[in-house]
Order: C-alpha cells, then sequence, then structure tokens
C-alpha cells in the first residue's frame, strides 16, 4: 500500500495543483457536466450530484489515492482534477487519470498538471510504474501521455458502446526509469 494521506500543493508555470475546497464545487460540476468530458470518460449515467458533493468532500480524507484540484493561475479556480488511484501490489502501480472541463482545454494545462502529479508520485513514492486508460477517439489525451513519457501497453477491444460504435480503450504505461530518462532530458 502507498500511503498518500498527505494533499500537496504543487506549483507549476500555468497550474496549481491543490488539495480540493469548498469553493471548488460549482467549478468542478460544470466540468463533470460537459458534454465533451462525459464523452472522453465514457461516462454513461446521470451525475448524481448528492453523490458527487460527498465525494468531492471526502477526497482530502483518503489515504490511499490522490485526488486534486487543478487550478488555472490565469482565472484562479478550478478547471479540473488529476488523479492516481487504484494501487496494483502485484506490479507496484497505480493508475492516473485527468480531466479538464472547457474553461481550461487546449493551453497547456493538462500536459503541465499531467507532468506535475507524475513527478509527485515517482519523487514521494516507490512506486515502480503508473498506467492509465485512453480512448481510442482521443488523440488529444494520447499527445498529452505520449508527452510525458507513457507508452503504448495493451488495448482492450470494444471497451465502451459509442453512438452504436465499439471504441477501443488503450491501456498505457510509464514506468519509473522511463520517467527518470524523461526528466533528465527535459
Ligand atoms: C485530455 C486533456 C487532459 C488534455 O489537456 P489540455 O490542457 O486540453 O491539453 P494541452 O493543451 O496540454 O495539450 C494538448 C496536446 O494535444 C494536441 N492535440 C490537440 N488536439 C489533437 C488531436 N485531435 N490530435 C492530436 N493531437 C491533438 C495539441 O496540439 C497539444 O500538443 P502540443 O502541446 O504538442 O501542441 C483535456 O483536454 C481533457 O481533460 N479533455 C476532456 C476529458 C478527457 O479527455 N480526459 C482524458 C480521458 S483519458
Amino acid at each position: 500500500m502507498v500511503d498518500l494521506r498527505h494533499k500537496p500543493v504543487v506549483e507549476g508555470e500555468k497550474v496549481i495543483l491543490r488539495p480540493f475546497e469548498e469553493k471548488d464545487i460549482p467549478y468542478i460540476m460544470e466540468c463533470l457536466e460537459d458534454p465533451e468530458v462525459l464523452k472522453l470518460t465514457g461516462s454513461t449515467s446521470e451525475l448524481d450530484k448528492e453523490a458527487t458533493l460527498k465525494w468531492y468532500r471526502t477526497r482530502n480524507d483518503q489515504t490511499d489515492r490522490l485526488d486534486l484540484a487543478i487550478v488555472d493561475k490565469a482565472q484562479n479556480h478550478l478547471v479540473g482534477e488529476a488523479v492516481v488511484n487504484l494501487y496494483d501490489e502485484e506490479a507496484n502501480s497505480m493508475n492516473f487519470r485527468i480531466l479538464i472541463g472547457p474553461k481550461g482545454r487546449d493551453r497547456g494545462l493538462g500536459t503541465e498538471a499531467t507532468r506535475l502529479i507524475v513527478d509527485y508520485i515517482f519523487d514521494n513514492t516507490d512506486l515502480d510504474q503508473l498506467t492509465l486508460s485512453v480512448y481510442a477517439f482521443n488523440p488529444r489525451a494520447r499527445k498529452v501521455y505520449e508527452k510525458i513519457g507513457f507508452v503504448f501497453e495493451s488495448i482492450d477491444e470494444n471497451d465502451l458502446e459509442y453512438e452504436g460504435e465499439g471504441i477501443d480503450s488503450i491501456n498505457m504505461v510509464l514506468k519509473r526509469e522511463d520517467w527518470r530518462n524523461k526528466k533528465e532530458h527535459r
């Protein structure tokens, strides 16, 4: 088990990653209700507002995962979230996911936020690797993950049904050694 009870504040040039605060609630709701976020994260059910409120009010109490708000420094409010969860003991690995709402996309924030949380995790745990999954119809997210150093690992065919079509899910991995090499060449 990885001890992630400490929730850090990590500052970059464009974004700050920090623990969730009560004032984030309307902003995170806006992100979660955005049609593009719903499509690209494969969300199918209606957002349960009560459950969502409870979820974000309890993220800072979690000891086995890290959920951080992505704050756009230019707007000074939350534009998304970055999450490291699902510890896999056998591979000494955890999963990464990210989402950014309509007010934050396509300005480099996702790339920086990914780099910051990945660096934080490898610097502060002994995990051997991080994994993630991305749908084949999301080339932007794939591009971001490849820039950080994630590489193709496997594919789950027809993992999602979207508008009558089967969408593949691509599994990617970033091993500690590859992260270290990449970091040295930044
Ligand atoms: C995926 C996501 C985190 C990326 O964050 P972002 O801030 O929008 O992305 P950035 O601006 O940092 O970088 C996007 C990169 O993809 C590239 N890109 C954009 N559209 C693209 C496309 N259709 N095909 C290929 N590359 C694309 C951009 O050129 C940029 O690369 P560059 O910096 O080398 O020019 C964000 O868009 C998001 O959360 N989207 C909605 C939900 C989602 O997809 N979550 C991920 C689920 S796996």
